[in-house]
């Protein structure tokens, strides 16, 4: 097939351009070698055009012929104040709203969607005595006080958390997080009006070699690293039992091959993990202990709109693309100490 990718030269994007083309697609591979994740690169790299899924009549050269795009350009991390709306917004939001019209000036009718956990915002959470709940927010009198879990909104108990399956609701909480959503129900609306089909792929913690150096934007696992690098130990917030799912790179490729091979119809969403769900403090351990250096510091600092635990269901994914993680994220974290990071 011949499938366009965009966000082509960053730190997913150039893997999934790789597994496609390990896998006989021949792939058109645009990037708008945006500064934020590219540092003073401005070259794209071999076989990558700079072309920005905002310019209509660049995009409309390239979509002729195309049977499926994979759109994973977008600008990344939580916003770091309001000034960043505008960003999200236009490379996002408008973005994906030139892109979806083009594709259907085009009559390409096929998308795979980069996608995020950030979606569902709070996670979800099990009362011991009340069952499944909607958490209260955590208050700053709890956290000062070093209770990190949520609690009942019927009784206050603490909260476990639970598997999120992707049938829970959308609650976006961060600018990057809005934006997300509002890609998938562009997305969404486009295929309901197209007679085109979606998937959008709903990424958990990413990780892997190339991944970008510390920034106010970068996940945890790349400022763990970064920190190591300057000879720090890695500084874990809260009391480090933040539960999360991360899943390698390589595996976040080849859910996307799959999904461009698989022609599901109409919208459908996955939750992309590796079914392994890790703890923070056991992330930085795993890191420190490969690197044979200094142990992880608990803090015990929170970070306001962070959120306690966010573990996804892998079941939808195995069930209809066939995608189940290739990676343990005990090994992965292993190599990832010592991987190359960009930037
Ligand atoms: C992150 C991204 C989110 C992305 C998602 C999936 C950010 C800010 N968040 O969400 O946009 O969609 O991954 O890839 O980029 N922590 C520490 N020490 C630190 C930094 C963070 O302990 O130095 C803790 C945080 O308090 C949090 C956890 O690590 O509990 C995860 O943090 P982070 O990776 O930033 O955010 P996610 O919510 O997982």
């Amino acid at each position: 097939m011949r499938v366009l990718v965009t966000g082509a030269a960053g730190f997913i994007g150039s893997q999934v351009c790789a597994a496609l083309t390990a896998r006989g697609h021949d792939v058109v591979a645009v990037d708008a070698m945006l500064s934020a994740a590219h540092g003073d690169a401005t070259t794209p790299p071999e076989g990558v055009l700079e072309v920005d899924v905002r310019d209509a009549s660049g995009m409309a050269a390239l979509l002729p012929g195309v049977d499926v795009v994979c759109h994973q350009a977008a600008v990344v991390g939580a916003g770091v104040d309001a000034s960043d709306a505008p960003n999200y917004g236009s490379h996002n939001d408008y973005g994906t709203t030139v892109l979806l019209a083009e594709m259907f000036a085009a009559g390409c009718r096929r998308l795979v969607l980069a996608s995020s956990m950030v979606v569902y915002g709070q996670g979800g959470y099990d009362c011991p005595v009340h069952g499944p709940v909607d958490p209260l927010p955590r208050t700053t009198v709890d956290l000062d006080a070093g209770v990190f879990e949520h609690r009942c909104p019927i009784g206050g108990e603490e909260l476990d958390w639970r598997l999120v399956g992707e049938d829970a609701p959308l609650r976006p909480r961060s600018l990057y997080a809005a934006s997300k959503t509002a890609q998938e129900h562009y997305a969404l609306a486009w295929a309901e009006a197209t007679g085109g089909s979606v998937v959008a792929l709903r990424y958990h913690n990413v990780y892997g070699p190339m991944m970008p150096r510390d920034t106010p934007y970068s996940g945890v696992a790349a400022i763990f690293r970064s920190a190591i690098e300057r000879g720090e130990p890695p500084r874990v917030f809260e009391d480090g039992g933040q539960m999360r799912d991360f899943v390698h790179v390589a595996d976040v490729a080849a859910v996307n091959a799959a999904a461009v091979e698989a022609d599901t119809g109409g919208f459908a969403a996955f939750n992309v993990c590796s079914g392994r769900p890790i703890s923070i403090m056991d992330v930085a351990t795993r890191i420190c202990e490969a690197r044979g250096g200094q142990a992880p510091v608990v803090t015990g600092q929170y970070r306001s709109g962070d959120v306690r635990h966010i573990v996804a269901d892998p079941a939808a994914a195995a069930e209809v693309l066939g995608f189940r993680a290739a990676v343990d994220p005990a090994d992965g974290l292993r190599e990832f100490a010592f991987a190359p990071l960009r930037g």
